[in-house]
């Protein structure tokens, strides 16, 4: 069975195809491509992801990209006759009608689409959400339009999803190589950490969740990106505050401050991360007055990380107890957090001895597509492509 997969729900336009064998139980799989073109240089300069212009730039690289992923995983192959029958007109008329909002994208998917076979693959999963609204649509109406030109069926997959079974990848996934998946023990407790999410989830089974806890405000890398922001870095800064938080240690400090852990002790498993951001931006206020930056930084950095490493940690291990998960699963953006990774490594390994412990691969941390092809392959909910809508505030449950 062979998946192609496709992302945009943020500021990355990744399409991969993955192909699957075994059995369902523990499946092998190999990745046949992976490919990932990162916008946030173009983000950088405003400081965020601009929703309009990452719209603008999938309808522009969706077309490159899938031809590059197909072409590695040999799949690539021209009509053998190009003539103007009829139903190539109707194809084309309502190609023009599904795309009709993605100018961009259909003038690349005319040039470009229109003149292949159809791929031997057997479906396309998607992300149909949470993400920004227009970067889903522009990659739901792809997926629409190829679904109907090549006559696939579509899998609507949540990108939380295919962050959270990254961790079937393992550590180094080899390309073009068949290798088995790593099971998933369930109940699997899950945190999930992202740009936009910040939630503890407790997975049952494939496709079979409850939300027992999440961000009332900011998500966890949303406070990492906004006080990199205050500290002067650029966008993302969540790597940004790591790397200055890594420096504290050559720094000696001539100033001691210590943030708050909101809702550490709190009697559920919500998080909070706006006054811990708020505080931040008090103390640097006064600070600044006294210190430069450059030996702000690497304190504020460091503290600022530590306090929500401690928050996440401490309620991802009681939660795990409390839940009697067989396995606590790590994902999103944020989990490529060295201190939250060893962090949690550690804790797990005190605290819950008999609890394995998933951390996805730190080359798979970002978003991409093969994590998405990878949750089709479990979910398999096929739909016809005029069924398919995007979601941007898609729940997992
Ligand atoms: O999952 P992701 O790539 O996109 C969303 O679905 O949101 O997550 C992006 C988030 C950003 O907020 C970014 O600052 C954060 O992940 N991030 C990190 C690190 N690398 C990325 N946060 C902390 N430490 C990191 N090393
Ligand atoms: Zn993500």
């Amino acid at each position: 069975m062979k998946i192609l997969g496709i992302e945009t729900s943020c500021d990355e336009t990744a399409v991969a195809v993955i192909e699957m064998s075994g059995p369902k139980q523990r499946p092998r799989i190999k990745i046949l491509s992976n490919a990932v073109l990162s916008q946030i240089p173009l983000h950088q300069k405003f400081g965020g992801v601009v929703p309009n212009l990452a719209k603008r730039e999938h309808q522009r690289n969706l077309v490159p990209i899938l031809l590059k992923a197909l072409g590695e995983a040999r799949l690539l192959k021209s009509k053998s006759k190009n003539q103007k029958s009829k139903i190539q007109i109707k194809i084309q008329k309502e190609t023009e009608k599904i795309l009709e909002r993605e100018p961009e994208l259909l003038k690349r998917f005319k040039k470009n689409v229109l003149s292949l076979a159809a791929p031997r693959i057997d479906a396309i999963a998607v992300t149909v959400g949470p993400g920004l609204e227009p970067a889903l649509w522009t990659g739901v109406n792809f997926v629409r339009a190829l679904s109907y030109f090549w006559r696939k069926p579509i899998i609507p997959v949540n990108h939380l999803e295919g962050h959270i079974y990254t961790v079937m990848l393992g550590d180094h996934p080899a390309m073009k190589r068949w290798f088995r998946l790593v099971p998933l023990k369930l109940p699997a407790l899950i945190l999930i950490v992202s740009g936009g999410h910040t939630e503890l989830v407790l997975m049952k089974g494939f496709g079979h969740y409850s939300i027992i806890g999440e961000t009332r405000d900011d998500a966890a890398g949303e406070a990492f990106d906004k006080v990199a922001k205050m500290l002067g870095m650029k966008y993302p800064g969540g790597p940004e505050v790591a790397a200055a938080a890594a420096k504290f240690k050559v720094t000696s400090p001539k100033f001691k401050v210590t943030f708050p852990r909101p809702m550490v002790n709190s009697n559920d498993f919500d998080f909070s991360f706006s006054g811990l951001k708020t505080a931040v931006l008090y103390f640097l206020q006064d600070a600044k007055k006294k210190y430069p930056m450059s030996i702000l930084r690497p304190v504020i950095a460091k503290e600022f990380q530590d306090a929500v490493v401690d928050v996440l940690v401490a309620k991802t291990i009681r939660a795990a107890k409390e839940f009697h998960a067989k396995s606590v699963i790590l994902g999103g953006g944020v989990a490529a957090n060295t201190l939250l990774r060893e962090t949690l490594r550690k804790r797990a390994a005190r605290d819950l001895p008999r609890t394995t412990l998933s951390l996805p691969s730190t080359e798979l941390t970002g978003d991409n597509a093969l994590m998405i092809a990878l949750a089709g392959y479990f979910l398999k909910k096929k739909k016809a492509w005029s069924k398919i809508h995007a979601n941007a505030n898609q729940r997992l449950a």
